[in-house]
């Protein structure tokens, strides 16, 4: 009850302020019927040690980082049009940084240290001011050390809802990761180990649904589920099959696309990527049905069981799922868009020669040495603030053309934007959707077109974290 009291009274609030405003209003008369996505979310978030259960089943708690105790963090929730004033306290022992990953915002609330902030120092504060146009499923996490800070528990949802959301009987979050953990539930050290940095990455030995090894999650027959999956592994691939169901994805990266049942009822998610589906309960009443990870054959998992009660929610199933609204994108100028050509190299079996580090050319072994092995366009990064692979117009449509000279996958993550994949291995997208990572399979070349609209500069990177530490990260600076 005192909840509810406390919204509606918030609300009438806003009502109030909003008619005083409305004639300084662009919007106008329109801005009444925003009303309840109006006005600021405030919170604070504190990044410390924390100690929580993960594994269950009489297993020790696990010594974790997590935002304000829990894994995941808080799930953030706003309305389309709201804004959030977040106050990030570092209790960690090393410094930090809050990252608003897939968020269109302004760069210096991007969270990327040296590069739109400095670090906040342990014991430290910032407050992020964030203006997100979007609605749809986000994440955050850290950007300082993130391999190891993302690996011990330091993430959480962002979700932001369309003033007008498809009406379905659940909303649900689901956050995915894989830890690497030992036999006590610890977490299993070091980080950024030779062999994770060169291959595939730190892979984990048990997966987590919302910090936690779920069994069933309990529905009825006839209801309709929205499921937002976030992968924050640091480098598991997942590919989520609900077996006896059939889901429609209807965003992906938080950006809607015409709803779409996928290939063999698998969602294929690379770290850092989302899918928000529309799932309808069509078991009967009493089954149980598991949903799985193959994204890697032969290392298949159980992720948790869909159990049916016994009485329907409704008699006959719902119609197809609608589509979501439109995000404000800009429009890509596909005839005028200029080439740029991304390459990324290295990596075990890549047979990556040298390359330039910190502005010299140097050989692998030399590479290796400083724990760097990937290159992106021949430059292996040192640092996040280096000098702009490339620098781009405001405005003005680029065609990327992103190709994978490596024997591994890579999510490639850019920020602040939202990029439009249309063509893959040289033809058109079957789909073509927005995101803001997409993953390239190994030998695979990925076009996108990217509206350079949101000035400053802005990481692109391999959202395999390890790969990301070991040298496979640059900055894309958009003109002011
Ligand atoms: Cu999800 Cu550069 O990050
Ligand atoms: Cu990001
Ligand atoms: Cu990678």
């Amino acid at each position: 009850m005192g909840l509810a009291m406390t919204f509606n009274i918030t609300r009438r609030t806003f009502l109030a302020g909003m008619a005083a405003g409305a004639a300084f209003s662009p919007r106008g008369g329109r801005a009444a019927a925003e009303v309840p996505g109006s006005g600021t979310r405030t919170l604070t978030l504190r990044a410390a040690p924390a100690s929580v259960n993960l594994v269950g089943g009489g297993y020790p708690a696990t010594a974790v980082w997590a935002y304000g105790g829990t894994v995941p963090g808080p799930e953030i929730r706003l309305r389309q049009g709201q804004r959030l004033r977040v106050t990030v306290e570092n209790g960690l022992e090393q410094p930090t940084t809050v990252h608003w990953h897939g968020l269109r915002i302004a760069n210096a609330m991007d969270g990327v240290p040296d590069l739109t902030q400095p670090p906040i120092p342990p014991g430290g504060t910032f407050t992020y001011d964030l203006a997100p146009p979007d609605a749809g499923t986000y994440w955050y996490h850290p950007h300082v050390r993130s391999a190891e800070q993302v690996g011990r528990g330091l993430y959480g949802a962002l979700v932001v809802e369309e003033a007008d959301p498809p009406p379905v009987d659940r909303d649900l979050t689901w956050v995915l990761d894989d830890w690497r953990l030992t036999d006590e539930a610890a977490i299993a050290q070091p980080f950024g180990h030779m062999m994770d940095l060169s291959h595939g990455g730190r892979m984990g030995n048990v997966a987590t649904l919302n910090g936690a090894i779920p069994d069933a999650i309990a529905v009825r027959p006839g209801e309709r589920l929205r499921l937002r999956l976030i992968n924050v592994a640091n480098a598991r691939l997942m590919a989520l099959r609900f077996t006896g169901h059939r889901p429609w994805v209807v965003a992906l990266d938080g950006q809607p696309v015409p709803p779409f049942a996928p290939d063999e009822g698998r969602v294929l998610l690379g770290p850092g990527m989302r899918a928000d589906l529309i799932v309808d309960m069509a078991g009967a009443p009493g089954s149980r049905h598991q949903v799985v990870d193959d994204a890697y054959a032969r290392n298949a998992y159980r992720v948790v069981d869909l159990a049916y009660g016994d009485t329907p929610l409704r008699d006959s199933p719902l119609d197809g799922p609608v589509a979501l609204p439109a995000n404000p994108l800009p429009v890509p100028d596909e005839g005028a868009a200029e080439r740029l050509q991304v390459v990324v190299a290295g990596g075990a079996m890549g047979g990556l020669a040298q390359a330039t580090y910190d502005g010299k050319t140097l050989g692998i072994r030399d590479l290796v040495q400083q724990g760097k092995v990937w290159a992106i366009n021949g430059v292996v990064a040192h640092r996040t603030d280096m000098p702009p692979l490339f620098t781009l117009d405001r405005g003005r449509t680029y065609r990327l053309v992103l190709r994978n000279d490596t024997a591994w996958p890579h999510p490639m993550h850019l920020h602040g934007h939202a990029f439009r994949i249309v063509a893959r291995n040289g033809a058109p997208a079957a789909r073509p959707h927005w995101a803001d990572t997409v993953l390239l399979a190994p030998e695979e070349t990925v076009e996108a077109l990217l509206v350079a609209d949101n000035p400053g500069d802005w990481l692109f990177h391999c959202h395999i974290l390890e790969h990301h530490q070991a040298g496979m990260s640059s900055v894309v600076r958009v003109r002011a």
